[in-house]
């Protein structure tokens, strides 16, 4: 196979078939795309698909439009805009990261790879995203939907994650001086539409020709994947206590660790054996129910407990939160399903939904 000929082959595909997205500008575009707009985007992407990104990313412009006005914003506006998105630590890493552009860099992304990953939540994949999308640098992009595409193009039959080394390679040698970014927005397109992970649409693809796993007829079987561990479960209990204004008992998580400063209801220890030690003094009702959520390495499982509390109860750990000033669409997910299980029950016994 040669190279060029296979990119050839992908960008003529791209030129005809880009995905329209927020944050993209046309393939072959004279203008460069924003790389605010792209370091933006692509850490949304991580770990998150496109369909969800779409909606947090129009907001978050319309919101803060320049890297300038993102450092300049609230870091609780800015959580609370996130929840829903998952992976906390990416939020604070972009409040961060904002401000050191706008502190060390004049507000001005660095335009190469080696610059861009001295910035905070900045790691290999963002850079080279970055790089060669609003910089047109060839640096070689690699994510889940690249490594599907190299190892079925060329065949790579040994599992991943060891053999992404390899793929690395392959991705490199691939990778073009012109236009670069639309290369790396091609194979992820690719990766995304026609050469997906379940029954990839090889008839219609492009690279069909070039394809090794395709001549062996293993395409759907590649990457193959080592197994994984079995994710263990975690326990505790969740506290939803209410007083009679209508206020809720809220607290923002500390920074450092799981779900690190986002809008919280109160809980006990997440483990095997989790200490029951609820925040406030009340009748606490256990209305068995039980809120289940899965994180990257565990699945968690906090049993409900809800009180309807005093108006003057002070809480050995949170506050009352007044119903005006409560969105609960800023609560990460865990806590949103919590909230969405306990809202609605009344603490005489009576299970129904008010
Ligand atoms: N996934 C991650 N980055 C992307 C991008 N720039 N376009 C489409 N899908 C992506």
């Amino acid at each position: 196979m040669r190279e060029e000929d296979t990119g050839a082959k992908l960008l003529a595909w791209y030129d005809a078939n880009a995905r329209v997205l927020p944050w993209r500008v046309p393939p072959g575009s004279s203008e460069s795309a924003d790389p605010y707009r792209v370091w933006l985007s692509e850490i949304m992407l991580q770990q998150t698909t496109v369909a969800a990104v779409k909606a947090y990313f129009e907001r978050f412009i319309a919101l803060w439009p320049t890297v300038r006005d993102l450092a300049a914003a609230e870091d609780a506006q800015v959580m609370g805009e996130w929840a829903g998105l998952g992976y906390y630590a990416r939020a604070r890493n972009l409040l961060k990261c904002a401000r050191v552009v706008v502190a060390e860099h004049g507000g001005q992304f660095p335009d190469t790879e080696e610059a861009l990953l001295t910035l905070p939540g900045i790691g290999p994949y963002t850079a080279a995203a970055i790089a060669s999308i609003a910089f047109d640098r060839p640096a070689p992009v690699m994510d889940g939907n690249i490594e599907r595409v190299m190892a079925r193009l060329f065949c790579v039959e040994e599992p991943l994650p060891a053999s992404k080394p390899v793929l690395m390679e392959h991705a490199t040698l691939l990778t073009p001086s012109h236009r670069p970014g639309d290369h790396a927005q091609a194979l992820m397109d690719l990766g995304a539409t026609i050469c997906t992970p379940k029954s990839p649409a090889c008839g219609i693809c492009p690279l069909m020709a070039d394809c090794a796993a395709r001549k062996a007829g293993i395409a759907a079987d590649l990457p193959r994947k080592s197994p994984k561990k079995p994710k263990p479960t975690r326990l505790g209990y969740v506290y939803l206590a209410r007083r009679a204004d209508g206020a809720w008992l809220l607290e923002t998580r500390p920074d450092k660790g799981l779900l690190g400063g986002m809008l919280a209801f109160p809980t006990s220890d997440w483990s095997d054996t989790p200490k029951y030690a609820p925040p406030l003094d009340a009748p606490w009702h256990d209305p068995d129910i039980e809120v289940r959520h899965t994180f990257t390495h565990f699945h968690l499982r906090l049993a409900l407990r809800l009180a309807d509390a005093p108006m003057d109860a002070t809480p050995e750990s949170g506050t009352f939160v007044p119903n005006a000033q409560f969105s609960p669409s800023a609560l990460p997910t865990v806590f949103r399903k919590a909230f969405d299980l306990g809202r609605g029950l009344s603490i005489d016994g009576d299970h129904g939904k008010g």
